[in-house]
């Protein structure tokens, strides 16, 4: 079947088709386009995501990354149309922007060979949400394709779907991006338990934040992985650090997490400082980074052992980072199963792989999917 996979639940807004064959025990995928445009520079200026700029960026941008997409899959057909304005009316009228690039779109294209579209329901920034889903029961209402609101969390998790290993079952997955840094059980595919979660920041959120204390551009991670890896070439493991940071709630019992009192640490230690040196920076880089793997991989350690977890799965946006990718492969002697880079971050393959795995649960053509900015695992 060809899924088609939609994202704009953050500041990414991407397009996807995927060809998926077999069964979810051995699925078979082949990525037949992915079209992404990252707002992040946009966002830039206001040292996070911006909600309505997010909006109308995705509503400017799904039309053009759709139509590329189509186009890469060789879907695209092209063939005078005339699109039936009254059954998707309402939704147009919820979605001018979107209208106006959408409709000389579809006049001008045959129905592709689509049998599943998946859209991200949440979680994630309601308004960018909506763009997304309202696109998506468009293309759904006029083609007459089945529809599926797609958890993004669940999205990430299905992206390890094209790692070499197989997950073995029950896995553990340890999901850390700008907006939750989570531990889930998972029974079989589709079969999910929260055991922990942060309290409060998410781990990429801390990167993120760390990041701006530092004066280094948002999004911060890949920044501070960038430093923090200078530092580890420059200065061995004896040569102690200036700025020790705290293991937060590594001693704890829980599978909880919290991240701000690490912020809130850099920030007191830097407030005093006047301006950084170049090698302060990358030495706070390091220590934080640290702070930030060795709390996560401890957390990991005794759930694995505690659950009998046969596999461990990582995913969302920190997992791009390689200090945390070789760390957590050299741990375990359960399969580790993670995302290439490149699908670590918000993309639109892996919410056509989550729609891979939920494909039984999709809606009629035009169904009512409603944004969840909260919705969880
Ligand atoms: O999963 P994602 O793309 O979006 C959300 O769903 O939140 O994750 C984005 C987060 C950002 O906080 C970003 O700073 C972080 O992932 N990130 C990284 C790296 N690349 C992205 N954090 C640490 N190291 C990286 N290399
Ligand atoms: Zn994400």
């Amino acid at each position: 079947m060809n899924i088609l996979g939609i994202e704009t639940s953050c500041d990414e807004t991407a397009v996807a088709i995927i060809e998926a064959k077999g069964d979810k025990k051995s699925p078979d995928f082949t990525v037949r386009s992915h079209a992404l445009y990252s707002q992040a520079d946009k966002h830039a200026e206001y040292g996070g995501v911006y909600p309505s700029l997010a909006k109308r960026e995705h509503a400017q941008n799904l039309t053009p990354l759709f139509e590329q997409a189509l186009k890469e899959a060789e879907l695209f057909t092209p063939e005078k149309t005339s699109v039936p304005r009254g059954k998707i009316e309402e939704l147009l009228e919820r979605e001018p922007e979107l209208a106006k690039a959408l409709i000389p779109l579809l006049e001008k294209t045959a129905r592709p060979d689509i049998d599943l579209i998946s859209v991200t329901s949440g979680p994630g920034l309601e308004p960018a949400l909506w763009v997304g889903i309202n696109f998506a029961r468009v293309l759904s209402l006029v083609w007459d394709i089945p529809i599926l609101g797609a958890n993004h969390m669940e999205g990430h998790i299905a992206s390890v779907l094209f790692a070499q290993k197989k997950a073995q079952f029950p896995a553990l997955a340890l999901l850390v991006s700008g907006g939750h840094t989570e531990l889930i059980l998972i029974k079989q595919w589709g079969s999910y338990e929260k055991i922990g979660s942060t309290l409060d920041d998410a781990a990429g959120e801390a990167f993120d934040k760390v990041a701006r204390l530092l004066n280094l551009p948002y999004p911060g991670g890949p920044h501070i992985s960038r430093l923090a890896a200078e530092d580890r070439l420059l200065r061995t493991p004896a040569q102690a650090t200036r700025f020790a940071l705290p293991r937060p709630m590594l001693q704890s019992d829980s599978y909880d997490f919290s991240y701000s009192g690490l912020k809130t640490a850099v920030l007191y230690k830097v407030r005093d400082m006047g301006e950084l040196s170049a090698t302060d920076k990358r030495e706070i880089a390091r220590e934080f980074e640290d702070a930030v793997t060795e709390t996560l991989l401890g957390k990991t350690k005794r759930a694995v052992d505690e659950y009998g977890a046969q596999s461990l799965i990582l995913a969302g946006g920190v997992i791009a980072n390689t200090h945390i990718r070789d760390t957590f492969e050299h741990t375990f002697d359960i399969p580790v199963l993670m995302p290439d880079k490149a699908l670590a971050t918000d993309n639109a393959v892996m919410i056509a792989l989550a729609g891979f795995l939920e494909h039984e649960h999709a809606l009629p053509p035009g169904s009512n999917l409603r944004a969840d900015g909260n919705l969880s695992l």
